[in-house]
Formats: C-alpha cells, structure tokens, sequence
C-alpha cells in the first residue's frame, strides 16, 4: 500500500480503500461514526483558501480548518522551517533547549501586550488550558492562598475536551464524564441575540460580569483561583460582548486577587483584528491561553503565556518551581511552524487584513436579512462571524430539531463548493485571515444560495 497523496494519482479503487479502512478502523473527533463511514471526506491538497479532495473537487474552507487555518493552506515556507528544524536536530535532551523555542517565547512577548510576557509551551488548546489553571493554582499558592482551588467558567463555553477543561466548558459538544473537577462553578455567558436580561445590552454585560463577583463573595475569595472565559466565545455562538464586559472582568480580579485567564485558543494571533481579543478593549488578562492559530495547523502547538507579575511569582526556589511537565510540549519542529507562520502574519499583515476583511464580511452578511428565516448576524471584529437562523424573527423562536438544520446546513453549504462546522441554528464563519474579499463574496453568496434552498424546502 502507497501513502501517496498526489490527487491524480488517486483511482476510485484507492478512494474506496481509505474510505474502508476509515470505517473499519478509524474515529473522527466528537462526530458519530455512521454519519461519515463511507463518505468521509478526504483532502489531499490546499492552497490560501481552497481545499482539494482525492477526487479532484474544490472548496473554500470558511472554517479555516477548525479555527486555525489563519495563514491559509499551502505555505511551503512553514514546511521548509519544519524540514529545516527536523533535520538539524528534532528534540534537545532533557532540561535544554532550541533556537525555534526560544525565539518563539521571545516573538509572543513581542507580539503580546505586556512584553515582559513568558510562555509555557504545550501541545494545543486543552493543554494550554489545564496549563493556564495549573499556573494559576499555584500563583495563588506561592502568593499565600494555598486554598484558592476553584475556578469560575461561564455555561455554554468550551476550553478543550481533556476532563480539568471538560468540567470548565459548558457546552453540549462535550461529553461531561460524570462529576465535574471540584471547584468548577458556571455563571451565565453572555448573549447579545438573546440577552440574558431585560435592559440596555451595557448594562446587561456588566450585570453577566457581576454574576463572577457574586459567586466570588458567597464561595469566599479566598477559595477562588481563577476567571476563565473566551473573549468571544465561539461555542456560545460567535459572542462578541460589549468592550465593558471584560473590562469588568478586570476590575472584579483585581479587588478579590483572582487570576484573570483569557482563553483565547480561537481569538489568538490576529482572529478578532488585533493580535489578542481583550486588546480590543484595553485589557490586559493576567494570563491568555493559545493554539490554532499560533501555527495556523502546520504543527500542533499551544502555549500559556503568563504577564511578568504572574511569571515572576515562579521564580525562587524549590517551593516557587512550576511543576508541570509535558514532554512534547513546545516541540521545536512545532516551534519552528510557529515562527515562520508569525513571519508570515507580519509580513502580509494577516492582522491588518482580518479587522478590514472581518468588516467587510460584516457588511456583506448584512444582506442577508432578506432571508426571513435570519435573525442575527454577529461578528464584526475581525474575521469571526455568525449568522443565526430562526423559525419567527419577532419572537427569535428556534428551528424545532424536526426541521432537520444540522443535517441539511452542511450539505446545502457543501453543495455550494463551502466547507462549514456544525451548520444549523447558526452558521459560523471563520475563514483563513489571507482571504479577499472575492473569496469573502463566495462565502456569503454561498450561504444566501443554501438559504433559498433550505426555505424553498420549508417552505417558507
Ligand atoms: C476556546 C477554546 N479553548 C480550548 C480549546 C481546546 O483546544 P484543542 O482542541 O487544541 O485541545 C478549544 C478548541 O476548539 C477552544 O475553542
């Protein structure tokens, strides 16, 4: 059997054996066997925005893979970096270090906000958020609140799918697994569509803020560690709050000593139009948690990168050492993707080119509202977008699940040459941050195809 991968060479006899060898053989993450076995799709080939299949058939990837396809596919210079780092010398010993993981640490503070920033290197997003909360733990336990175990999340939120990360989301994507980790308590996320109470949207997001102090006071400060939320939460369905929301967040950690953790594994590295979300707002988090796009998925890599105050608690002796060890975290051929895909984000100002795609793609979505069945369109920083579809505009009432969104979406989008995630009640747009705005045309004009389609269908 050859691993080949040129799309030409590819016969429907070989199709057909990968797509058995996948169904007897295989798990795709989080989607139910029987909905791919024997129709998986299989990409052999991307370039900027577009994917290839094994058959030949083009798409625009609107997802940017899942969420980190920032730099856009086919960037033969991030391989030559990977290549480079292989083949000169792939992992140190134990206790040393490499040239791509020290000038990344160095290329994030320059990057971040506080340039006195130091990074944990770890292997993704899940990793990097039971880095982050580790970290956090044990900040407060130097800092003398050796009982500050728990960590406050919002519902509907996702940080990753290992069991710490698991019990901190609240989002039905992930299987929960019985008890969650002691200490997790869930306040309300925020929702601009349906705003979670009655009053000025302000207003409203200060009083979701306030739900972490209420909680912080009734459990005791003393027994809390830490803040986690994504600055635009994409589980909860592209969430953008108003600029108050995380400055309040700020202002409550402060006065009660919690560690504010940004997760920012989706918005990091230039998603939202500045290089991290709460930038946007002028906040500055005590620690923010990042993957994806750190390397646009050319390698897997996450980090927890801890502000100065925080990463100079941990220098001392035995009793102030981090001790959490994760043997390929921040492997150096990852490393090395890292830094020749930063390159790239400078040298294209792939950031630059978020905020002013991200607003056209805004702008663009706007038309359609002629589509009755559409309800809300949210995005607007950086390219990061949603649009939610309802059964009655004045009421914002759902699709009831007989209606069958989820499994018509994807297809309708599909047919219409658009790769999306999890389709349904709301579609979520999150493309690579090189596209144009033909490319962005496609996408909208793609969805407004698939609307028709679907309404003719409803009948609407
Ligand atoms: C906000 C957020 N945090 C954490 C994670 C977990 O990242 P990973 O899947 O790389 O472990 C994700 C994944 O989508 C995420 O969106």
């Amino acid at each position: 059997m050859t691993s080949t991968i040129n799309p030409e060479t590819l016969s429907g006899e070989r199709i057909e054996e990968l797509q058995q060898i996948a169904g007897d053989h295989m798990f795709m993450h989080a989607v139910q066997i029987n909905d791919w076995r024997g129709n998986l799709k299989v990409y052999v080939r991307g370039e900027g925005v577009w994917v290839e299949t094994a058959d030949g058939q083009r798409h625009l990837d609107a997802m940017a893979g899942l969420w980190y396809k920032s730099a856009g596919y086919g960037r033969t210079e991030i391989a030559d970096a990977v290549y480079a780092q292989m083949t000169a010398i792939d992992s140190p010993p134990a206790g040393s270090s490499t040239i791509p993981q020290i000038e990344l640490a160095g290329k994030v503070a320059e990057l971040y906000p506080d340039h006195g920033a130091r990074s944990f290197f770890v292997s993704g997003g899940s990793e990097a958020v039971e880095t982050a909360v580790k970290m956090a733990k044990k900040y407060q336990i130097i800092n003398g609140k050796a009982g500050a175990y728990k960590v406050l999340s919002r519902r509907y939120s996702y940080h990753g799918g290992t069991a710490m990360s698991v019990s901190l989301g609240g989002s039905p994507a992930a299987d929960p697994m019985g008890p969650l980790m002691p200490g997790a308590i869930h306040v309300t996320n925020w929702d601009s569509y349906r705003l979670p109470y009655a009053g000025d949207p302000v207003d409203v997001a200060i009083k979701c803020a306030n739900e972490f102090e209420t909680v912080i006071k009734h459990q005791g400060a003393e027994t809390v560690a830490a803040i986690i939320a994504e600055p635009v939460s994409a589980a909860a369905g592209i969430q953008v709050p108003p600029a108050e929301y995380w400055q309040r967040l700020r202002e409550i950690a402060d006065q009660y000593g919690v560690i504010l953790i940004a997760d920012e594994v989706i918005t990091g590295f230039g998603r939202t139009g500045e290089y991290f979300a709460p930038m946007n707002w002028g906040v500055q988090p005590d620690i923010t948690t990042v993957a994806k796009a750190i390397t646009s998925g050319y390698a897997p890599l996450g980090a927890a990168v801890a502000t100065k105050k925080i990463a100079d608690a941990f220098i001392g002796g035995a009793g102030e050492t981090f001790k959490h060890l994760i043997t390929f975290g921040g492997h150096p051929v990852a490393a090395a993707a890292a830094l020749a895909n930063l390159n790239i984000f400078e040298r294209e100002d792939l950031v630059g080119n978020s905020k002013r795609m991200g607003n056209y793609l805004f702008e663009q979505l706007q038309s359609l509202f002629s589509h009755k069945i559409v309800g809300d369109v949210r995005g607007g920083l950086g390219l990061l977008a949603a649009v939610e579809l309802v059964a009655d505009r004045e009421s914002k009432t759902p699709f009831p699940a007989s209606a069958g969104l989820a499994k018509k979406l994807p297809k309708m989008l599909f047919d219409r040459d658009m790769v999306s995630f999890r389709a349904g009640d709301v579609i979520s747009i999150c493309p690579p941050l090189s596209i144009n705005k033909d490319e962005i045309d496609f996408i909208v004009n793609a969805i407004d195809g698939a609307l028709s389609e679907l309404e003719d269908e409803l009948g609407i």
